[in-house]
């Protein structure tokens, strides 16, 4: 670590973890510019000044805790990242909200960290602390979400497709029912973000030409509770009988719809057919039910990946700008084969 200033970061917590010589902080840091607080976690190897030295100190911005996807991923980067593969990992999560996520970035620069990894909210306004970070000389890793500033800004990106996550699940939509009319609403991930700006323009030009009609599509920001709370919107301005499919940006909004359906007396699955992304537990097991009909994979295991670019990066290896990690997609069967062995 370069350098940290342990003024701007008072220590809340202290607790002991089972290896000898390994501290968990939890604390509160202020970004000077703004007066923003924001949470943070620390996991720290330890093992005196010797060992310290040869520690990686990496800032993680995730952001937040929105979704099953958000945790499979957050678990997977506090795994990659741990002290036992050389890391001190200071994990925030922004809750959503891209200020005190930029917020964060700043501090983890304050700080002095020698990576930082970045799932960044929103696509816009990274220019400014990107180049912050790169005057600092601060190699920046995007993980999962990528963002609209200029490639030179960061090192690399790991992640997926979205646009080729909406393509697939869009697929499936026209060979089931483009040939029918078909009354569509979407439930839009976080509005701004790579993932809800790329499945929409997937989906829509896979549809195009057939009989989906898309009569409503509103953001329910990736949360279970959005997904319903939009539903019923949906429900209560279209009826039941007026909508025939719900394309769900991510397999929690899907589930938020399902309880909005079912509360509305009808069958989801059967009544109104949902199409979801990500694939994690609960929405593989709305699918194994029949409750969703299409589930196109968004892999959150993207922890060991980035932790990979970090230490080449940090070693002054090449590396590309771009990480593509491969999806799947399953229908009722195929989900029923594999939900057992799905690692999330
Ligand atoms: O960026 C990936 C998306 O973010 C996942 O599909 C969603 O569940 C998460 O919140």
């Amino acid at each position: 670590m370069k350098k940290r200033f342990l003024s701007t970061f008072a220590l809340a917590g202290v607790a002991a973890l089972t290896m000898a010589g390994c501290t968990t902080e939890t604390g509160t840091t202020t970004d000077d510019s703004t007066g923003e607080s924001t949470e943070e976690t620390t996991t720290e190897a330890g093992g005196g000044d010797e060992a310290a030295s040869d520690v990686i100190t990496v800032g993680f911005a995730q952001t937040g805790a929105e979704s099953g996807w958000r945790s499979a991923n957050t678990e997977s980067m506090q795994a990659a990242f741990s002290e036992e593969n050389g890391f001190e990992l200071i994990f925030n999560a922004a809750d959503n909200d891209p200020a005190a996520q930029i917020s964060a970035v700043r501090n983890f620069i304050n700080q002095g960290v020698d990576a930082i990894v970045i799932a960044p909210v929103v696509e816009d306004g990274w220019d400014d602390v990107l180049q912050e970070a790169a005057s600092a000389e601060i190699p920046v890793i995007l993980e999962d979400r990528t963002v609209s500033a200029s490639e030179d800004l960061y090192s690399s990106w790991v992640g997926l497709d979205f646009e080729a996550e909406g393509v697939k699940a869009g697929e499936w939509a026209a060979e089931q029912y483009g040939d029918t009319e078909t009354k569509m609403v979407v439930l839009e991930g976080t509005t701004g973000s790579a993932p809800a700006n790329d499945r929409a323009a997937g989906f829509s030009s896979a549809i195009e030409g057939t009989m989906i009609e898309t009569i409503d599509s509103q953001t329910g920001d990736f949360t279970r509770d959005g997904g319903k709370s939009v539903m019923e919107g949906y429900i209560a301005n279209y009826g039941v009988d007026g909508i025939d499919l719900v394309f769900a940006h991510n397999d929690d909004m899907g589930l938020g719809a399902i309880e909005a359906i079912e509360a509305a007396g009808a069958v989801p699955g059967e009544d109104i057919k949902i199409i979801t992304i990500d694939a994690v537990k609960d929405g593989m097991q709305a699918l194994v039910d029949g409750k969703i009909n299409y589930i196109v994979e968004c892999n959150p295991l993207l922890g060991d990946q980035a932790a990979d670019l970090v230490k080449k990066v940090l070693a002054g290896e090449e590396v590309d700008k771009a990480y593509y990690v491969e999806d799947q997609a399953f229908d009722q069967a195929a989900a029923a084969e594999v939900i057992d062995s799905r690692p999330y």
